[in-house]
């Protein structure tokens, strides 16, 4: 079982500059909430309950503010810094301490999961004991991302933003890989644009014949934060739901709760420290 995750919630956030000069883009909100509670919150959902966060060199005393160990919601978060955005795989890097000899999750600090049955999906994949697997997700705009090709469910072929097209199956920025990642990381070597690439990484499971994927279908939505309209479009998209159902996305004390992780004494504790506001009144329905 992968009980370790890491949330990747550094980068220089340069696609949405200025908003992201003062403050980390994971920080920022996507409507209610701060952007990093949504993948914590996938996190959760797995019933990870040991997590790491890497966060900019300098950034670290912001975090801390608003997620500091953990203990708020029954789980472990601690820090690191990455002093420069060297590639995703540097997760692992330097995350070693924290990863030891277990199998680790990783998932992008900026990327939005929504939909149906994706609780289970996550409780299958931390099942993943030898070897790696990752979410794919149908998109227009496949040369954005990390891209494979599928053969009768299997991977046969991946790519870094290919400039011609083969696949429309965009990898999701959510990964489950067991505990040889950190010595294959550091196998790794720098791509053209100076940064290790998580696709060179899944290239060397692949080799082994140990990447396995599963999907996020039609009706499950996976949102780009990427640039200042593809954020707002997925903040509109939490607006949208959460206004319709009178349920909230991501809000990490509900599942901690529903988890049974926390009691109503902390969700208390949360109402004090967010203060007088919708959020709070969410939680306050919550534990009546
Ligand atoms: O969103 C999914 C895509 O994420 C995958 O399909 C690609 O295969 C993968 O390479 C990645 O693509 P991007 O080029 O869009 O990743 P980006 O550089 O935007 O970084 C994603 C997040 O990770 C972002 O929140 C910043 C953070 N990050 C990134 C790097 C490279 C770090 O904290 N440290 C880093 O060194």
């Amino acid at each position: 079982m992968i009980k370790k995750g890491i949330i990747l919630s550094g980068g220089k956030g340069t696609r949405m500059s200025p908003l992201t000069k003062a403050v980390n883009k994971q920080l920022l909100p996507i409507y209610d909430k701060p952007l990093i509670y949504y993948p914590l919150s996938i996190l959760m959902l797995a019933k990870i309950r040991d997590i790491l966060i890497v966060v900019n060199k300098g950034q670290l005393e912001q975090y801390k503010k608003l997620l500091p160990n953990g203990k708020h919601l029954g789980i472990k978060i601690s820090y690191v810094e990455q002093d420069k955005p060297r590639g995703l795989p540097d997760a692992f890097i330097l995350g070693e301490k924290f990863i030891g000899k277990s199998g680790v999750s990783l998932i992008l600090g900026d990327n939005f999961f929504y939909g149906q049955y994706l609780s289970e999906k996550l409780k299958q994949s931390i099942k993943v004991k030898n070897g790696a697997r990752v979410f794919l997700h149908k998109v227009k705009s496949p040369e954005k991302y990390g891209v494979a090709k599928i053969k009768k469910n299997k991977i046969m072929l991946i790519k870094e933003k290919p400039k011609k097209y083969f696949s429309d199956f965009a990898i999701t920025g959510l990964y489950f890989f067991d505990k040889n990642v950190v010595r294959y990381s550091k196998e790794l070597k720098p791509s053209k644009r100076g940064e290790l690439e998580i696709t060179d990484l899944l290239n060397k499971y692949k080799k082994k014949n140990k990447l396995s994927a599963d999907f996020i279908g039609r009706g499950g939505a996976w949102l780009d934060t990427g640039s200042i309209s593809d954020y707002y479009k997925t903040s509109n998209f939490v607006s949208a739901i959460e206004n319709r159902q009178g349920f909230k996305i991501a809000c990490i004390e509900e599942i901690a709760f529903l988890n049974k992780w926390i009691t109503k004494k902390h969700v208390k504790n949360s109402i004090k420290f967010y203060g007088n506001c919708e959020y709070s009144t969410y939680l306050k329905k919550l534990i009546q």
